[in-house]
Protein backbone atom coordinates (compact mmCIF):
# COMPACT_ATOMS: atom_id res chain seq x y z
CA UNK A 1 0.00 0.00 0.00
CA UNK A 2 1.46 3.52 -0.41
CA UNK A 3 2.21 6.48 2.15
CA UNK A 4 2.13 9.95 -0.05
CA UNK A 5 1.96 7.84 -3.04
CA UNK A 6 4.94 5.40 -2.67
CA UNK A 7 4.38 2.06 -2.65
CA UNK A 8 5.49 -0.02 0.94
CA UNK A 9 5.68 -2.96 2.48
CA UNK A 10 6.37 -3.83 6.13
CA UNK A 11 9.68 -6.27 5.46
CA UNK A 12 11.56 -6.37 3.05
CA UNK A 13 15.05 -7.16 1.91
CA UNK A 14 17.24 -3.99 1.68
CA UNK A 15 17.85 -3.76 -2.36
CA UNK A 16 21.54 -1.97 -1.38
CA UNK A 17 22.92 -4.77 -0.04
CA UNK A 18 20.87 -7.58 -0.49
CA UNK A 19 20.85 -9.21 2.76
CA UNK A 20 19.52 -6.94 5.48
CA UNK A 21 16.17 -6.29 6.36
CA UNK A 22 13.91 -3.03 6.37
CA UNK A 23 11.23 -2.46 8.68
CA UNK A 24 8.87 0.50 9.05
CA UNK A 25 9.53 1.19 12.73
CA UNK A 26 5.86 1.52 13.65
CA UNK A 27 6.47 2.98 17.69
CA UNK A 28 7.63 6.23 15.51
CA UNK A 29 4.29 6.20 13.63
CA UNK A 30 2.04 7.99 12.98
CA UNK A 31 4.47 11.05 14.02
CA UNK A 32 7.07 10.26 11.72
CA UNK A 33 8.16 7.27 8.87
CA UNK A 34 11.51 5.62 9.92
CA UNK A 35 12.93 3.23 8.30
CA UNK A 36 15.15 0.82 10.50
CA UNK A 37 17.45 -1.37 9.11
CA UNK A 38 17.87 -4.35 10.96
CA UNK A 39 21.22 -6.57 10.57
CA UNK A 40 21.12 -9.40 13.52
CA UNK A 41 18.72 -12.09 15.16
CA UNK A 42 19.11 -10.18 18.02
CA UNK A 43 17.75 -6.71 16.50
CA UNK A 44 15.01 -8.87 14.83
CA UNK A 45 14.00 -10.04 18.28
CA UNK A 46 13.95 -6.97 19.72
CA UNK A 47 12.02 -5.27 16.62
CA UNK A 48 9.32 -7.91 17.96
CA UNK A 49 9.24 -7.43 21.67
CA UNK A 50 9.24 -3.55 21.19
CA UNK A 51 6.54 -3.54 18.71
CA UNK A 52 8.31 -1.54 16.57
CA UNK A 53 6.84 -4.59 14.28
CA UNK A 54 3.49 -5.67 15.66
CA UNK A 55 0.40 -7.71 14.19
CA UNK A 56 0.39 -11.50 13.99
CA UNK A 57 1.45 -11.80 10.18
CA UNK A 58 4.57 -9.40 10.05
CA UNK A 59 5.56 -10.51 13.51
CA UNK A 60 5.50 -13.97 11.50
CA UNK A 61 7.32 -13.08 8.21
CA UNK A 62 10.01 -10.68 10.40
CA UNK A 63 10.72 -13.89 12.42
CA UNK A 64 11.34 -15.74 9.37
CA UNK A 65 13.63 -12.88 7.96
CA UNK A 66 15.03 -12.77 11.30
CA UNK A 67 16.37 -16.49 11.17
CA UNK A 68 18.16 -15.60 8.04
CA UNK A 69 19.54 -13.09 9.60
CA UNK A 70 20.68 -15.36 12.59
CA UNK A 71 22.07 -18.15 9.97
CA UNK A 72 24.29 -15.64 8.60
CA UNK A 73 26.68 -15.79 11.86
CA UNK A 74 26.10 -19.61 12.30
CA UNK A 75 24.45 -21.94 9.85
CA UNK A 76 25.12 -24.97 12.83
CA UNK A 77 21.99 -26.97 14.01
CA UNK A 78 22.40 -26.23 16.96
CA UNK A 79 22.22 -22.81 16.63
CA UNK A 80 19.21 -23.32 14.29
CA UNK A 81 17.30 -24.45 16.53
CA UNK A 82 18.39 -22.35 19.74
CA UNK A 83 17.95 -18.71 17.36
CA UNK A 84 14.38 -20.34 16.45
CA UNK A 85 13.44 -20.75 20.13
CA UNK A 86 14.72 -17.45 20.93
CA UNK A 87 12.14 -15.33 18.23
CA UNK A 88 9.57 -18.19 18.87
CA UNK A 89 9.48 -16.17 22.94
CA UNK A 90 9.49 -13.12 21.44
CA UNK A 91 5.33 -12.93 21.80
CA UNK A 92 2.92 -15.34 23.38
CA UNK A 93 -0.08 -14.86 21.74
CA UNK A 94 0.19 -14.41 17.88
CA UNK A 95 -0.03 -18.26 16.35
CA UNK A 96 1.82 -16.87 13.24
CA UNK A 97 5.38 -16.58 15.01
CA UNK A 98 4.97 -20.44 15.54
CA UNK A 99 3.47 -20.99 12.30
CA UNK A 100 6.08 -19.29 10.66
CA UNK A 101 9.58 -20.52 12.81
CA UNK A 102 7.76 -23.62 12.34
CA UNK A 103 8.00 -23.24 8.19
CA UNK A 104 11.30 -22.41 8.50
CA UNK A 105 13.07 -25.21 10.59
CA UNK A 106 10.85 -27.82 8.67
CA UNK A 107 12.82 -26.73 5.36
CA UNK A 108 16.00 -25.64 7.05
CA UNK A 109 16.73 -28.84 9.53
CA UNK A 110 17.59 -31.46 6.21
CA UNK A 111 20.00 -29.35 4.42
CA UNK A 112 23.60 -28.93 4.29
CA UNK A 113 24.72 -26.28 6.22
CA UNK A 114 26.17 -24.19 3.71
CA UNK A 115 22.72 -24.41 2.05
CA UNK A 116 20.75 -22.85 4.58
CA UNK A 117 21.45 -19.17 4.13
CA UNK A 118 19.91 -18.96 0.58
CA UNK A 119 17.29 -21.38 1.44
CA UNK A 120 16.31 -19.35 4.76
CA UNK A 121 15.77 -16.02 2.83
CA UNK A 122 13.81 -17.29 -0.21
CA UNK A 123 11.91 -19.61 2.57
CA UNK A 124 11.12 -16.16 4.14
CA UNK A 125 10.96 -14.34 0.93
CA UNK A 126 7.71 -17.00 0.14
CA UNK A 127 6.46 -16.23 3.60
CA UNK A 128 5.85 -13.01 2.97
CA UNK A 129 5.15 -12.87 -0.88
CA UNK A 130 2.12 -15.40 0.39
CA UNK A 131 0.80 -13.62 2.85
CA UNK A 132 0.83 -10.56 0.86
CA UNK A 133 -1.57 -12.53 -1.83
CA UNK A 134 -3.86 -13.92 1.41
CA UNK A 135 -4.54 -10.64 2.27
CA UNK A 136 -4.93 -9.23 -0.98
CA UNK A 137 -7.25 -12.89 -1.26
CA UNK A 138 -9.17 -11.70 1.96
CA UNK A 139 -9.85 -8.12 0.73
CA UNK A 140 -11.65 -9.63 -2.06
CA UNK A 141 -13.63 -12.43 -0.46
CA UNK A 142 -14.60 -9.62 2.48
CA UNK A 143 -15.77 -6.53 0.18
CA UNK A 144 -18.89 -8.23 -1.12
CA UNK A 145 -20.04 -8.04 2.81
CA UNK A 146 -19.68 -4.51 2.53
CA UNK A 147 -21.26 -4.08 -1.23
CA UNK A 148 -24.01 -6.15 -0.56
CA UNK A 149 -24.64 -3.95 2.80
CA UNK A 150 -24.39 -1.07 0.64
CA UNK A 151 -26.74 -2.14 -1.83
CA UNK A 152 -29.41 -2.22 0.91
CA UNK A 153 -29.20 1.27 1.29
CA UNK A 154 -29.31 3.12 -1.71
CA UNK A 155 -27.64 6.48 -1.33
CA UNK A 156 -26.21 6.09 2.17
CA UNK A 157 -22.91 5.48 3.10
CA UNK A 158 -21.87 1.72 4.87
CA UNK A 159 -20.23 2.00 8.48
CA UNK A 160 -17.52 -0.07 9.58
CA UNK A 161 -16.10 -0.62 12.72
CA UNK A 162 -13.00 -1.71 13.23
CA UNK A 163 -10.14 -2.32 16.40
CA UNK A 164 -6.54 -2.43 16.50
CA UNK A 165 -4.53 -2.12 13.77
CA UNK A 166 -5.42 -4.93 11.03
CA UNK A 167 -4.29 -3.50 8.31
CA UNK A 168 -1.30 -3.21 5.90
CA UNK A 169 1.16 -1.93 8.57
CA UNK A 170 -0.14 -5.78 10.29
CA UNK A 171 0.80 -7.56 7.32
CA UNK A 172 3.12 -7.83 4.85
CA UNK A 173 0.35 -5.87 2.60
CA UNK A 174 -2.92 -5.18 2.40
CA UNK A 175 -3.97 -6.54 5.88
CA UNK A 176 -6.79 -8.49 7.44
CA UNK A 177 -9.46 -6.67 8.39
CA UNK A 178 -8.81 -3.64 6.58
CA UNK A 179 -8.14 -5.71 2.95
CA UNK A 180 -11.96 -5.36 2.49
CA UNK A 181 -12.16 -2.26 3.21
CA UNK A 182 -9.62 -1.41 0.86
CA UNK A 183 -10.86 -3.52 -1.89
CA UNK A 184 -14.20 -2.14 -1.36
CA UNK A 185 -12.60 1.14 -1.82
CA UNK A 186 -11.49 0.52 -5.29
CA UNK A 187 -14.98 -0.20 -5.74
CA UNK A 188 -16.44 3.07 -4.97
CA UNK A 189 -18.35 1.66 -2.39
CA UNK A 190 -19.29 5.34 -0.46
CA UNK A 191 -18.22 3.90 2.89
CA UNK A 192 -16.92 5.05 5.79
CA UNK A 193 -14.73 3.40 9.37
CA UNK A 194 -14.99 3.68 12.81
CA UNK A 195 -11.45 3.39 13.88
CA UNK A 196 -11.64 2.32 17.81
CA UNK A 197 -8.30 4.27 19.14
CA UNK A 198 -7.11 0.79 21.08
CA UNK A 199 -5.91 2.14 24.42
CA UNK A 200 -3.48 0.90 25.77
CA UNK A 201 -1.13 1.34 22.80
CA UNK A 202 -3.32 3.06 20.78
CA UNK A 203 -3.00 0.88 17.35
CA UNK A 204 -6.40 2.32 16.21
CA UNK A 205 -5.45 5.80 16.56
CA UNK A 206 -1.85 5.87 15.43
CA UNK A 207 -1.97 3.22 13.11
CA UNK A 208 -5.17 2.53 11.41
CA UNK A 209 -6.16 6.26 11.20
CA UNK A 210 -2.89 7.25 9.66
CA UNK A 211 -2.92 4.13 7.03
CA UNK A 212 -7.00 4.75 6.39
CA UNK A 213 -5.67 8.46 5.99
CA UNK A 214 -2.81 7.97 3.96
CA UNK A 215 -4.88 5.95 1.52
CA UNK A 216 -7.80 8.35 1.48
CA UNK A 217 -10.50 6.40 3.24
CA UNK A 218 -13.11 8.75 5.45
CA UNK A 219 -12.57 7.36 8.95
CA UNK A 220 -13.18 8.74 12.37
CA UNK A 221 -11.33 8.06 15.11
CA UNK A 222 -13.52 6.75 18.66
CA UNK A 223 -12.92 6.39 22.21
CA UNK A 224 -12.88 2.50 22.58
CA UNK A 225 -16.15 3.02 24.53
CA UNK A 226 -18.24 4.66 21.84
CA UNK A 227 -18.33 1.38 19.83
CA UNK A 228 -22.03 0.18 21.85
CA UNK A 229 -23.45 3.17 22.07
CA UNK A 230 -23.22 3.83 18.43
CA UNK A 231 -23.93 0.95 17.88
CA UNK A 232 -27.73 1.13 19.57
CA UNK A 233 -28.24 4.22 17.00
CA UNK A 234 -27.38 2.46 13.79
CA UNK A 235 -24.04 3.80 13.17
CA UNK A 236 -22.39 0.50 12.70
CA UNK A 237 -23.89 -1.69 9.78
CA UNK A 238 -20.69 -4.38 10.14
CA UNK A 239 -17.64 -4.61 12.29
CA UNK A 240 -14.56 -6.11 10.87
CA UNK A 241 -11.33 -7.26 12.88
CA UNK A 242 -8.84 -9.19 12.48
CA UNK A 243 -7.04 -11.80 14.83
CA UNK A 244 -4.02 -13.07 16.52
CA UNK A 245 -4.88 -16.70 16.99
CA UNK A 246 -8.23 -18.49 15.82
CA UNK A 247 -8.72 -21.81 17.06
CA UNK A 248 -9.76 -25.27 15.45
CA UNK A 249 -13.32 -24.72 16.47
CA UNK A 250 -13.86 -20.67 15.77
CA UNK A 251 -12.63 -19.15 18.71
CA UNK A 252 -11.11 -15.98 17.95
CA UNK A 253 -8.28 -14.14 20.24
CA UNK A 254 -7.68 -10.37 19.13
CA UNK A 255 -6.45 -7.22 20.71
CA UNK A 256 -7.95 -6.77 24.02
CA UNK A 257 -11.42 -5.12 24.00
CA UNK A 258 -12.35 -7.02 21.05
CA UNK A 259 -14.21 -9.32 23.15
CA UNK A 260 -16.68 -6.51 24.38
CA UNK A 261 -17.85 -5.35 20.58
CA UNK A 262 -18.31 -8.82 19.75
CA UNK A 263 -21.18 -8.74 22.94
CA UNK A 264 -22.37 -5.38 21.83
CA UNK A 265 -22.80 -6.36 18.52
CA UNK A 266 -24.61 -9.47 18.69
CA UNK A 267 -27.02 -7.66 21.34
CA UNK A 268 -27.18 -4.99 18.23
CA UNK A 269 -27.66 -7.47 15.69
CA UNK A 270 -24.42 -5.72 13.98
CA UNK A 271 -22.68 -8.91 11.89
CA UNK A 272 -19.38 -8.87 13.39
CA UNK A 273 -16.84 -10.37 11.11
CA UNK A 274 -12.92 -11.38 11.60
CA UNK A 275 -10.39 -11.35 8.49
CA UNK A 276 -7.56 -14.08 8.48
CA UNK A 277 -4.78 -15.67 6.17
CA UNK A 278 -4.87 -19.60 7.54
CA UNK A 279 -1.42 -18.96 9.05
CA UNK A 280 -3.31 -17.58 12.05
CA UNK A 281 -5.44 -20.92 12.72
CA UNK A 282 -4.10 -22.72 15.67
CA UNK A 283 -5.20 -26.19 14.63
CA UNK A 284 -4.08 -27.90 17.87
CA UNK A 285 -6.38 -25.61 19.91
CA UNK A 286 -9.92 -25.83 20.67
CA UNK A 287 -11.02 -23.91 23.47
CA UNK A 288 -9.67 -20.31 23.00
CA UNK A 289 -10.20 -19.09 26.66
CA UNK A 290 -8.53 -21.86 28.23
CA UNK A 291 -6.22 -22.89 25.70
CA UNK A 292 -4.93 -19.21 24.26
CA UNK A 293 -2.01 -17.85 25.83
CA UNK A 294 -2.55 -14.07 26.57
CA UNK A 295 0.53 -12.07 26.58
CA UNK A 296 0.79 -9.69 29.86
CA UNK A 297 2.41 -6.24 29.14
CA UNK A 298 4.33 -3.60 30.96
CA UNK A 299 1.75 -1.70 33.06
CA UNK A 300 3.75 2.02 32.07
CA UNK A 301 1.72 0.87 28.44
CA UNK A 302 -2.05 2.44 30.60
CA UNK A 303 0.25 4.49 33.09
CA UNK A 304 1.31 6.71 30.19
CA UNK A 305 0.35 7.83 27.13
CA UNK A 306 2.82 9.34 24.20
CA UNK A 307 1.18 12.03 21.96
CA UNK A 308 2.15 15.46 19.98
CA UNK A 309 2.23 18.17 22.35
CA UNK A 310 0.79 21.70 21.63
CA UNK A 311 4.50 22.99 21.09
CA UNK A 312 4.60 20.23 17.96
CA UNK A 313 6.99 17.81 19.80
CA UNK A 314 5.87 14.28 20.62
CA UNK A 315 6.26 13.61 24.37
CA UNK A 316 5.31 11.03 27.03
CA UNK A 317 3.33 11.62 29.78
CA UNK A 318 1.77 9.38 32.88
CA UNK A 319 -2.32 10.05 33.07
CA UNK A 320 -2.75 7.68 36.61
CA UNK A 321 -1.82 8.69 40.05
CA UNK A 322 2.42 7.67 40.58
CA UNK A 323 1.44 4.77 43.21
CA UNK A 324 -1.46 3.61 41.60
CA UNK A 325 -0.48 0.24 40.16
CA UNK A 326 -1.92 -1.02 36.35
CA UNK A 327 -2.60 -4.18 34.94
CA UNK A 328 -1.95 -4.95 31.11
CA UNK A 329 -3.84 -8.21 29.75
CA UNK A 330 -2.91 -7.43 26.26
CA UNK A 331 -5.46 -9.66 24.13
CA UNK A 332 -8.99 -11.31 24.74
CA UNK A 333 -10.85 -14.06 23.08
CA UNK A 334 -14.03 -14.06 22.07
CA UNK A 335 -16.12 -17.03 21.68
CA UNK A 336 -16.82 -18.74 18.35
CA UNK A 337 -20.53 -18.25 19.05
CA UNK A 338 -20.46 -14.24 18.75
CA UNK A 339 -18.62 -14.45 15.55
CA UNK A 340 -20.96 -14.22 12.40
CA UNK A 341 -18.21 -15.11 9.97
CA UNK A 342 -14.75 -15.49 9.02
CA UNK A 343 -13.13 -14.24 6.21
CA UNK A 344 -9.41 -15.98 4.79
CA UNK A 345 -7.96 -16.22 1.84
CA UNK A 346 -10.11 -19.33 0.62
CA UNK A 347 -13.49 -17.73 1.33
CA UNK A 348 -15.68 -16.80 3.97
CA UNK A 349 -17.04 -19.02 6.38
CA UNK A 350 -18.60 -19.61 9.46
CA UNK A 351 -16.91 -19.44 12.96
CA UNK A 352 -16.64 -23.29 13.93
CA UNK A 353 -14.76 -26.30 13.26
CA UNK A 354 -17.00 -27.45 10.23
CA UNK A 355 -16.92 -24.53 8.58
CA UNK A 356 -13.06 -23.78 8.90
CA UNK A 357 -12.86 -27.83 7.93
CA UNK A 358 -15.15 -26.78 4.72
CA UNK A 359 -12.07 -24.29 3.69
CA UNK A 360 -9.29 -26.31 4.95
CA UNK A 361 -10.35 -30.29 4.35
CA UNK A 362 -6.85 -30.92 4.62
CA UNK A 363 -6.85 -30.65 8.21
CA UNK A 364 -9.62 -33.11 8.99
CA UNK A 365 -7.58 -35.83 11.14
CA UNK A 366 -5.23 -33.00 12.26
O1 LIG B 1 -0.08 -6.13 20.00
P1 LIG B 1 -0.19 -6.01 18.53
O2 LIG B 1 -0.26 -4.62 18.00
O3 LIG B 1 0.83 -6.88 17.81
O4 LIG B 1 -1.60 -6.64 18.26
C1 LIG B 1 -1.87 -7.50 17.28
C2 LIG B 1 -2.75 -6.84 16.33
O5 LIG B 1 -2.29 -6.14 15.45
C3 LIG B 1 -4.18 -6.95 16.48
O6 LIG B 1 -4.61 -7.71 17.53
C4 LIG B 1 -4.85 -7.22 15.18
O7 LIG B 1 -6.17 -6.89 15.33
C5 LIG B 1 -4.71 -8.64 14.70
S1 LIG B 1 -3.23 -8.92 13.81
C6 LIG B 1 -3.69 -8.61 12.13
Amino acid sequence: MKIDGTPYRSVWVNEQDGWSVRIIDQTKLPWTVEILRLTTVAEAAHAIRSMQVRGAPLIGAVAAYGLALALRVDTSAEALERDAAMLNSTRPTAVNLRWALDRMLARLRPLAAQERVAAAYAEAGRIADEDAAQCEAIGTHGAPLIAEIAARKPGKRVNILTHCNAGWLATVDWGTALAPIYKAFEQKIDLHVWVDETRPRNQGAFLTAFELGKHGVPHTVIADNAGGHLMQHGEVDIVIVGTDRVTRTGDVANKIGTYLKALAAFDNNVPFWVGLPSSTIDWTVSDGVREIPIEERAGTEVTMVTGRALDGNVATVRVVPSGSPAANPAFDVTPARLVTGLITERGNCAASEAGLLSLFPERQAA
